[in-house]
Parts: structure tokens; C-alpha cells; sequence
């Protein structure tokens, strides 16, 4: 490919990487680069993403018109294109460089961008619909919800954020509604089995966890060849006389919501043929419910819901964990898949829509409106008031998301109450319990509106004469 001549310095925007950049290492972690596939990394800059993949055994290759113009532009299963749209000055050529990538993919292409909310980082004057630094590099600064719109546009297919600023497009429907399954719905566990009574044991877990028996298909591949020889209907039977009817039908319950919380998602994304769908999905369609009309019309119906006021708040008032105020819902992660299967459904609506960011402790789902919001409190078990990092919101209406820091701010947010965040089973509820009860005890709360920053809380302290040990309140000793 002939080299073109830019109006910017594109080349001084490749930095060296000694690790792999965040998309990259996102599909890695979503199982979507693997060393089964091959990737293009498509304006790989300096190549840190391809050695990187190549040392994980991942057939990689990358090309880039300026530090590896004679690469192989060939295609690929996952092809890359990183950090490249955002440094093209000209938007007829933005477009044409997503399209020559998409082109090249074989089954899904990653997109990646600078974006808006890194406006502090980038200094410079205004040229065209970026800005040009004083290195003469150009910057279009995306929207998360332009930058998916963009590619959705370009590419003709439903894309998904695979977090903010990540956009996956999927060549089909298969590859899409996997991806979308593994997030979604929790991952089937197997017990270890080594010989016919434990892997018929681990059939037997597996019918009490998911309500169903599995096919040979789904089975781990050990298992499947140790039980290859059993007809079903003997395994059917031997799982009958084993099984805790009341434990399958939990496991049918669960698993009957799981699949409508995946085809409610599916629907808001883009849903496809029944044969598009993974095939566990397909079988737990086939176990739980009459047909997959059936099926797709009580999805759809849960997806009403959420336009719903009054049944998406008393949902949250009658959730099993989280604390709901005059506003919204506020949840640990580590309790939302106690949510009522409405809420999560909301939380995943806008987390495929906008991108759940990696880091984050709780999510708020407001009831007035609908906006969620992933705020990252990285000291939530360490700190008995952790403060508040970062904010990403996204508003299901406009699907417009706000990233908002918190890190430099001189007076942060701070969480009390812990306790309320979390499921009332967690192991660590009740030592929050016991702080949140010492301290309203000891006046601490009498002025709520005094203490919702780090600031305001330390002074309720000292007015108080109270100081906190780890999780323990004691009274402050006397100078
Ligand atoms: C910010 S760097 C990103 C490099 C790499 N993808 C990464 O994330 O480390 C942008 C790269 O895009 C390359 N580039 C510029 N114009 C391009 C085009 N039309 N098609 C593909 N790559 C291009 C530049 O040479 C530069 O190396």
C-alpha cells in the first residue's frame, strides 16, 4: 500500500507498550482471542499488541501504514483496530479505514478510541472536528454512544459495548448472541469427574443447579467420553432416583429466568433465529418453556416492564439486596445476581449498550428515569467509609454515557452504611452492621446532610469525639 501523505504527525501518536492495551486484553478476557484465533491488528503502531498476543501463543499479525507497511493486511477471525479512528484527520478516510477492517474480519472486528471525557488530557488548538497538539497530532475525541453509532453504521450490524469506549461488532448473529450469553448468564460448573460414578455425580449437580440434564454436548470433554456409552433414557432414569426434586426445581426456576433476562437482552441488542442462539440456551428454551414464541413473548414482556414505574420500584422495594432511596436503587456487585430478574436486566441493557467499566463496587438504577451508573469505590472492604473514585452513568433513553473522576477532587464523595449495599447473607454485612449501629449511636448521622464527603464526615467525627479503628468506632482519647 502506498504510503499517503497526512495533514498530521499520525506516526508520533504510536506509543511503545510493554503489556497489552485495554481492548486487546478485554478480548482476551472475554475468550474472544484465543490461541485457536487469528488476529489482525489492524494500524498495530509499534506492534506491542501483536507480541503480546504471540506471547500468549495467539497467530497474530499486525500491519500499520507507517511502522509496518510491508506487514500482511490478510484476513483474520478477530481483527483489531485500535486507538486509529480517533487520529485520522479526515472523516471520509475515517470511514474507509473502519470499513477496510471490517472487511477483513472474519467473525468479530474490537474498536477502540480516545474519547470524549479525556478532553483535560489532550491539549491543542481546534481543527476540523478534533483538535491538532502542538506535536502537529490530530484528535477526534468520540462520544461512547458515536463511537458505537459510528460503527454500527459503518458495519450494518448491532454492536455491543464490551466496555466503555470498546465496541465489538460481530460478522454473525452466533458469534454475537455467544458473547452475549457467556456475559449474561452464569457460567455452568462442573464437578471434577475422573470415572462413571462421579461424572454421573456431576450430571446429578448439574440437573439440581440448572434444572435440567445436560446434553453430551455441553459436557465437559472428559465427562462426555466417560459417559458416551449410557444411553439417555438410562441416564435420565439414574438421575431421577438421585436427584432432590426440589432441588431441580429451583435450579428450572432460576434457569426459567436466566433465559428470559438473556432473550430480554437479546431483544434490546438485536435478537436472532432460534438456531442463532448457543445451544444451551436453545435447550434450556426447549426444557422451560412451550416454544420459543413462548418464550420470546415473556421476554419481551419483561422488557415492557422496565418502561414501567411503579413495577420497576417496587421491584427494587422488594429486592433481596441494595438500598433504595427517594431516587434509585444502589447495589454491590457482589449482590446483584440477587436483584429481582427485572433490575437485571436493566443493569444489562445499559452495560451492552454503553460498556460496564472494569472497575466498579456499586450500581445505582435510578427509578425516577432510567440511568444507571457504576461508581468504583476501590477501598469498599478495607475502608469502613470508602470514598468515591469514579462515576460512569449511562442513560438508557439517550444512551449517552458521562464518565466523571473523582480521583483529584478535593473533597470526595464518601459511603456510610455499608452494610445496606450488600445482600444481608454477605459475610461481611454483619461487621458493617455493627459500625453502622455504634455510629448512629453516637450521634454521627444527626446531620445527613453534613457528612456525605470526606470532609463533613471527619468533622462530624471530631464533634462527636469519636475515631475509627478499622471497622470499630471508639471514643477519641483526650489530648
Ligand atoms: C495511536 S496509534 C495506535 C497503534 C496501536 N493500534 C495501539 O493501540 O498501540 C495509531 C496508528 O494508526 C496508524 N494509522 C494512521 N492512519 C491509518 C490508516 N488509515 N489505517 C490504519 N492505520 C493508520 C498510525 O500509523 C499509528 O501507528
Amino acid at each position: 500500500m502506498a504510503r499517503q501523505v497526512w495533514q498530521s504527525e499520525r506516526r508520533l501518536t504510536a506509543i511503545g507498550r510493554t503489556t497489552l492495551s485495554v481492548p486487546a486484553r478485554q478480548a482476551v478476557t472475554d475468550l474472544q482471542i484465543t490461541p485457536t484465533t487469528t488476529v489482525l491488528d489492524y494500524g498495530c503502531g509499534r506492534g506491542g499488541d501483536v507480541r503480546g498476543l504471540e506471547g500468549m501463543a495467539v497467530p497474530a499479525v499486525g500491519w500499520d501504514p507507517f511502522y509496518q507497511p510491508d506487514g500482511r493486511v490478510q484476513p483474520a477471525d478477530v481483527v483489531l483496530l485500535t486507538y486509529v479512528l480517533n487520529i485520522i484527520e479526515d472523516p471520509s478516510e475515517r470511514r474507509a479505514t473502519l470499513r477496510q477492517a471490517w472487511d477483513l474480519a472474519g467473525s468479530l472486528l474490537v474498536v477502540s478510541t480516545r474519547l470524549t471525557w479525556e478532553r483535560t488530557k489532550v491539549r491543542g488548538d481546534e481543527y476540523a472536528d478534533g483538535l491538532l497538539t502542538s506535536r502537529n497530532t490530530f484528535q477526534h475525541l468520540f462520544s461512547p454512544s458515536e463511537l458505537r453509532g459510528f460503527v454500527q453504521e459503518v458495519t450494518g450490524v448491532r454492536c455491543v459495548a464490551a466496555a466503555p469506549g470498546i465496541i465489538y461488532a460481530f460478522k454473525d448473529d452466533s458469534s454475537r448472541l455467544g458473547y452475549l450469553a457467556r456475559r449474561i448468564l452464569p457460567s455452568a460448573q462442573w464437578l471434577s469427574s475422573n470415572d462413571s460414578a462421579s461424572a454421573i455425580a456431576a450430571v446429578v449437580d448439574h440437573a439440581e443447579r440448572r434444572g435440567r440434564l445436560p446434553r453430551l454436548e455441553e459436557m465437559p470433554q472428559q465427562m462426555a467420553e466417560i459417559l458416551g456409552h449410557v444411553q439417555p433414557p438410562d441416564l435420565q432414569r439414574l438421575v431421577r432416583r438421585t436427584a432432590e426434586p426440589a432441588k431441580v426445581d429451583a435450579g428450572a426456576r432460576r434457569s426459567t429466568l436466566d433465559t428470559l433476562l438473556f432473550l430480554a437482552v437479546e431483544l434490546f441488542n438485536g435478537r436472532g433465529p432460534f438456531s442463532s442462539l448457543p445451544l444451551s440456551v436453545q435447550l434450556d428454551v426447549r426444557a422451560f418453556f412451550s416454544s420459543y414464541v413462548e418464550a420470546c413473548r415473556r421476554a419481551d414482556r419483561l422488557l415492557l416492564k422496565l418502561r414501567d414505574d411503579a413495577y420497576v420500584l417496587g421491584a427494587m422495594q422488594a429486592s433481596a439486596a441494595g438500598k433504595v432511596t427517594g431516587t434509585a436503587l444502589y447495589v454491590h456487585r457482589r449482590a446483584v445476581l440477587r436483584l429481582p430478574t427485572v433490575l437485571r436486566l436493566y443493569e444489562h441493557c445499559a452495560a451492552v449498550a454503553a460498556g460496564r467499566p472494569a472497575d466498579w463496587s456499586i450500581v445505582k438504577l435510578c427509578h425516577q428515569g432510567r440511568a444507571a451508573s457504576w461508581m468504583d469505590y476501590p477501598d469498599f472492604d478495607r475502608d469502613p467509609h470508602p470514598q468515591l473514585s469514579s462515576s460512569y452513568s449511562v442513560d438508557l433513553r439517550t444512551l449517552e454515557p458521562v464518565y466523571s473522576s473523582y480521583v483529584d477532587a478535593p473533597d470526595r464523595p464518601v459511603l456510610h452504611r455499608k452494610h445496606e449495599f450488600l445482600a444481608p447473607d454477605d459475610p461481611d454485612a454483619a461487621k458493617y452492621r455493627r459500625l453502622s449501629r455504634a455510629e448512629m449511636q453516637a450521634g454521627l448521622y444527626a446531620n445527613p446532610h453534613l457528612i456525605g464527603t470526606a470532609t463533613g464526615w471527619q468533622a462530624e467525627l471530631q464533634r462527636c469525639e469519636r475515631e475509627l479503628r478499622g471497622h470499630r468506632l471508639i471514643r477519641r482519647p483526650v489530648a
